[in-house]
């Protein structure tokens, strides 16, 4: 066996087996993003030029298999080539971290009573976050970001039907998969209010709410990241946040937006943003990206109000200065978000290069 398949490896660290993932990609690539856990060789020109020895000073743990990473597939797989001269199980990542991109694993958020089961879904290899939210035989899903496959899989051996599929505004930095789990599964999609997507979806306004089971859902219009934008309260005590508020920063007002239109937006986001901080404390902000690799370690991706409160000091300043503020700390665009934009709001999602497209990290945040 020369290569492992994304699938493969990424059970693999969700079963906890050993494996040693080497990443030979040259540094400037590995600072972007990372298969956790993942060690890394300086030896990437080497290797390109077939050199014997690239790898001769590695030290592997012994009699666990290794797995080489690089950008594509082709390279790493000459490094699995040059351990397997050495007698080393080794084998390439297929696709390399281009198909990782599609890599996730789970957590399980906890809730008081445990009558709802909260489930935060992470596209480990981009950062996007989504949740599967079940009660009894029905399930909801916010921002679905991966293939509508997980979900169903993962809806299904809990015996959930996924009934209410969400978004919390129109994504720039991935493609959204809800309008395709919405078709998959039968259930209904909803959007927040807008004028932006050109196909059939249930308009949810602030205040309004959904009710299946013991699930009680209140949406909250927060604009500011994007003018529609909205976060979602669950049973008054987890608030899925999409990208207006995360663990250690708040969304960026500025895609899609000239110099003016940012401004009005930062504005919007500073009302908003107060307008959470006026739930409990203890209420658990979910949101929707984070911008490191995710671990596999089953440990959600979550944080206070409180803490959000001590952490995320710009949200005190007065308004002025926070507009101020953040749009001076306004972080490099996301790779082909213009393309993206649309695509989302056609509701289409291309049956091929879709990771080409998704490409890079994540960068709807300002810390
Ligand atoms: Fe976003």
């Amino acid at each position: 066996m020369n290569t492992i398949d994304v699938e493969t490896l990424r059970t693999w660290l969700e079963e906890g087996r050993p494996v040693t993932v080497l990443d030979i990609r040259p540094m400037h690539e590995r600072a972007e993003w990372a298969v956790p856990e993942s060690i890394h060789i300086e030896a990437y020109d080497a290797l390109k030029t077939h050199d014997p020895g690239a790898l001769a000073h590695l030290a592997l743990p012994e009699g666990i298999p290794v797995v080489t990473v690089c950008a594509a597939g082709k390279t790493s797989l000459i490094a699995a080539e040059l351990l397997q001269a050495r007698g080393i199980q080794a084998c390439s990542l297929d696709g390399g971290m281009k198909a990782w991109s599609l890599a996730w694993n789970v957590a399980e958020v906890p809730v008081a009573g445990a009558s709802v089961h909260v489930f935060q879904v992470r596209r480990t290899g981009k950062g996007c976050l989504s949740y599967l939210l079940g009660a009894k035989d029905e399930a909801i899903v916010i921002d679905a970001a991966l293939d509508p496959q997980v979900y169903l899989d993962l809806a299904s051996t809990r015996g959930w039907q996924i009934t209410s599929v969400l978004d919390t505004h129109i994504h720039a930095d991935h493609l959204s998969r809800s309008r395709q789990l919405a078709e998959r599964s039968g259930a209904t999609l909803f959007l927040p209010a807008q004028q932006r997507v050109s196909f059939p979806f249930t308009a949810i306004r602030d205040g309004d709410t959904l009710a299946t089971g013991t699930i009680l859902l209140t949406a909250l219009h927060t604009p500011g990241h994007t003018p529609e934008s909205a976060c979602y309260l669950l049973n008054n005590h987890l608030l899925f946040t999409g990208d207006t508020l995360f663990p250690t920063g708040i969304g960026r007002p500025d895609l899609e937006a000239d110099e003016l239109q940012a401004q009005v937006r930062a504005s919007a986001l500073y009302h908003s943003l107060h307008k959470l901080l006026a739930l409990p404390s203890e209420t658990l902000v979910l949101p929707g990206h984070t911008s490191t690799p995710v671990p596999f370690d089953g440990v959600p991706i979550a944080a206070t109000l409180a803490e959000i409160d001590e952490k995320v000091g710009i949200i005190h300043e007065p308004r002025d200065q926070f507009v101020q503020m953040i749009l001076q700390r306004i972080p490099p665009t996301p790779p082909n978000y213009e393309r993206i934009v649309r695509l989302n709001e056609m509701g289409l999602l291309p049956e091929s290069g879709v990771t080409d497209l998704e490409a890079g990290a994540n960068r709807c945040a300002i810390s």
